[in-house]
């Protein structure tokens, strides 16, 4: 890694047996496309997953098969680093030291938690699931990260990462000598945005309807049923119109991000044609686009061996790094350092 490049660093939750066409627009393929003018860190952040009480079983399949599809996509472990969050220490670590530093109402300003309680009841929350934003900060802010691409809902935590580096810089640094890199985040302009197919009014998501959800490990033929029971409308004219038709723009879009074909050609040349001919074209680019990551992972899956061998070497990279950062910073607020 060479360090004249900016430094980016994401994550996502294991919290899927597959990630989903959203998760591989919205994220995935912009991460592997950072790869070539940026230092890369991705994680799989399993204590983050934690909050939701996993079965363990489950957390573990999960965490590997998440890292398997970010190699599958094509995240390079030759060029950029790719670990789970609990190998590296140092985030719990510089988590505790954080959450000093967060004002408990700062926390509870936080509107995935509030989101989440008033959902569940304050009762069947968690203290991890309060202070999970402290927990992402650390991640962040071990790395030195210049860029966190992430998506909407996390413009919030981000500000309270970028919140929490400049105050510990300006308590216990000296100016010309920060203590950590104050992030920016990275909003990728041009990611289509993707809808649920029985439902698209409501953003593609786990949490949504099954049969809206077009899942990167799903087989091709509940792809193809998926796209083919899609909500459209009545109508028959195949046109871009996301308030008027949302289901045609949504295939438009899916079609368009994967084809890379843009939305107004496949407009004039669906012209007059039907909604089944729009729907067969989109089945079509997906496996296109599916089918050798879904390969790639059951062949990285099969010899689970070299799957944590990559995943020891990211750690121990990322763990070196982690380290000297959590070093400073503990020597910076007063901390005796260990001999
Ligand atoms: N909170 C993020 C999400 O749910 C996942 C995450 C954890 C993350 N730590 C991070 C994203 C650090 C970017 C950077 O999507």
């Amino acid at each position: 890694m060479t360090s004249s490049r900016p430094r980016v660093f994401s994550a996502m939750q294991p919290t899927a047996d597959s990630l989903h066409l959203g998760n591989y627009l919205g994220a995935l393929r912009q991460w592997v496309a950072l790869q070539d003018t940026h230092d890369a860190i991705y994680s799989v952040v399993d204590l983050h997953a934690l909050t939701v009480a996993p079965e363990p079983e489950a957390l573990r399949r999960r965490s590997r098969v998440t890292a398997a599809q970010y190699l599958a996509a094509g995240v390079d472990p030759e060029r950029s680093l790719l670990f789970l969050q609990s190998h590296v220490p140092e985030h719990a670590e510089l988590a505790w030291l954080l959450s000093c530093l967060t004002g408990f109402g700062e926390a509870s300003r936080m509107t995935q938690f509030k989101d989440k309680s008033a959902r569940v009841g304050a009762e069947a929350t968690n203290v991890g699931l309060f202070t999970y934003p402290v927990l992402m900060a650390a991640d962040i802010l071990l790395y030195n990260t210049d860029l966190v691409p992430v998506g909407e809902d996390q413009k919030q935590h981000l500000e309270l990462s970028r919140n929490l580096a400049q105050r510990l810089n300006s308590r216990y640094a000296t100016e010309d000598s920060p203590l950590v890199t104050v992030p920016e985040p990275y909003i990728v302009k041009e990611t289509a945005k993707i809808y649920d197919l029985a439902d698209p009014g409501s953003k593609m998501s786990k949490s949504g309807h099954p049969s809206g959800l077009i899942e990167l490990l799903d087989d091709p033929k509940t792809v193809a049923t998926r796209i083919k029971s899609a909500v459209t409308d009545a109508d028959t004219v195949i046109a871009f119109d996301p308030v008027n038709k949302p289901g045609v723009s949504n295939l438009l879009s899916i079609h368009s991000a994967l084809s890379g074909v843009p939305v107004e050609q496949l407009v004039a040349d669906f012209d007059g044609k039907m909604y089944g001919h729009l729907k067969v074209a989109v089945v079509e680019v997906v496996e296109n686009a599916l089918g050798p990551v879904r390969e790639r992972v059951t062949e990285l899956l099969a010899r689970p061996e070299e799957l944590d061998e990559i995943l020891a070497d990211g750690a121990g990279k990322a763990r070196a790094i982690a380290r000297t950062t959590l070093a400073r910073v503990y020597d910076a607020v007063g901390l005796v350092p260990a001999r």
